[in-house]
């Protein structure tokens, strides 16, 4: 009945929705999700039904996620090239900068020609707000293929510190190693359904098998878990919708659940000698908390952990989820590895299931140093 003590997990890469499409998750639904999943820290996508691209709609949803959150939560901001002049106002209250330079939901496609003008602004941002040098926040990329060497290239010239979003395929990953080997400042994430699922899945699951990044091939599939090493991050990118929307008649939209299934599965691919405990430990907190300046605690009177027990079996249940969607596309898998206790600043918030901790306990986090 040994128990496994983690550091409170920390997801650099979730969808929660709020506020507009609350339908689909809000701030507590999401944050309730993250603690179920062994995470104490998660950080918020801009692409919200109003993007998050100026400072008032920064300041609004920060607004409503403290009435809410009941884990750490961080924000990016989002830009289309438009709105330069925001970002000395946002720098502060924000870890990145997200760009999509491939279609994903919704409608943020960046025209490439304003990629510079963006890097630059971005950069220039940091060191107006600040006389000390802090460490830089990355700019977040969801980019495939061409788009990624077009960004090496950029960053080649700038130096921009960047974060490519959901890798998927062996030559998005070699483009990567290989700008890595060149001493770019360039760190990768992989999702956990581009890990465990491959486009054959797609035949079982349909529409709860649709994300952007589509789900790859085995022999991609087989090239990341063969190079876990070169991965910095595995980031949920939790991206729920309701099911109604999922098989309705409409444009489907892209995205799948990850913030209660992705610890457990990385579990049991560890009992399965897929990776190592410490593996888990480096993707899933050493480097998101590296990579997004996320402040950790010296003190162990503060320290956010979970008790995980590696031996308990259970089936992942779309009914048991906390997640509004109440779907995964890993319903019904058996896995080994059960997040029992969750503490955030050594206060236990989360147990057995049950949330021990009222809406607005979680803080939000401002690295600003
Ligand atoms: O499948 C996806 N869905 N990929 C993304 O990058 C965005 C996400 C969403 O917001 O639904
Ligand atoms: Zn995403």
């Amino acid at each position: 009945m040994s128990k496994l003590i983690l550091p409170g997990l920390i997801d650099p890469h979730v969808h929660l929705r709020d506020p507009g499409q609350t339908e689909k998750e809000d701030f507590y639904t999401g944050t309730l999700a993250a603690l179920a999943g062994g995470y104490t820290t998660v950080i918020d996508m801009p692409n919200n039904k109003i993007p998050i691209a100026n400072l008032k709609l920064l300041e609004e949803k920060i607004l409503i996620a403290k009435e809410k959150i009941v884990c750490d939560v961080g924000f990016y901001f989002g830009s289309m090239g438009d709105n330069l002049e925001e970002f000395p106002k946002v720098i502060n209250k924000v870890l990145g900068l997200k760009l999509y330079l491939n279609e994903t939901t919704g409608n943020y496609l960046i025209d490439k020609n304003k990629l510079r003008q963006i890097f630059k602004s971005w950069t220039q941002s940091m060191s107006l707000r600040s006389n000390k040098l802090y460490e830089q926040k990355p700019i977040l990329l969801h980019a495939e293929g061409k788009a990624i060497e077009y960004v090496v290239k950029l960053v080649s010239k700038l130096g921009t510190k960047v974060h490519f979003c959901h890798i998927s395929t062996q030559g998005d990953l070699e483009l990567i190693v290989q700008a890595k080997d060149e001493g770019l400042p360039v760190t990768c994430g992989v999702t956990p359904h581009h890990l465990f699922l491959t486009e054959d899945d797609v035949k079982t699951l349909g529409p709860f098998g649709k994300m952007k990044p589509k789900l790859a091939g085995r022999k991609d599939v087989d090239f990341l878990w063969r190079n876990l090493k070169a991965i910095d991050v595995i980031e949920s990118d939790h991206a729920p919708h309701a099911i109604e929307e999922k098989t309705g008649k409409f444009q489907i939209p892209y995205g799948v659940p990850g913030l209660e299934t992705t610890l457990p599965l990385l579990l049991t691919a560890a009992s399965e000698n897929r990776l190592s405990i410490d593996d888990i430990i480096r993707l899933c907190f050493e480097n998101p908390a590296k990579i997004f300046n996320i402040p950790l605690s010296n003190d162990s009177n503060h320290r956010s952990y979970i008790e995980v027990d590696p031996l308990a079996k259970y089936e992942i249940d779309n009914k048991k989820l906390f997640t509004k969607c109440s779907w995964s596309p890993f319903n019904g898998w058996k896995v080994k590895g059960k997040v029992e206790k969750v503490y955030i600043r050594n206060q236990k918030v989360f147990e057995n299931n049950n949330i021990l901790t009222p809406k607005g306990w979680g803080k939000i986090i401002h690295q600003n140093k």
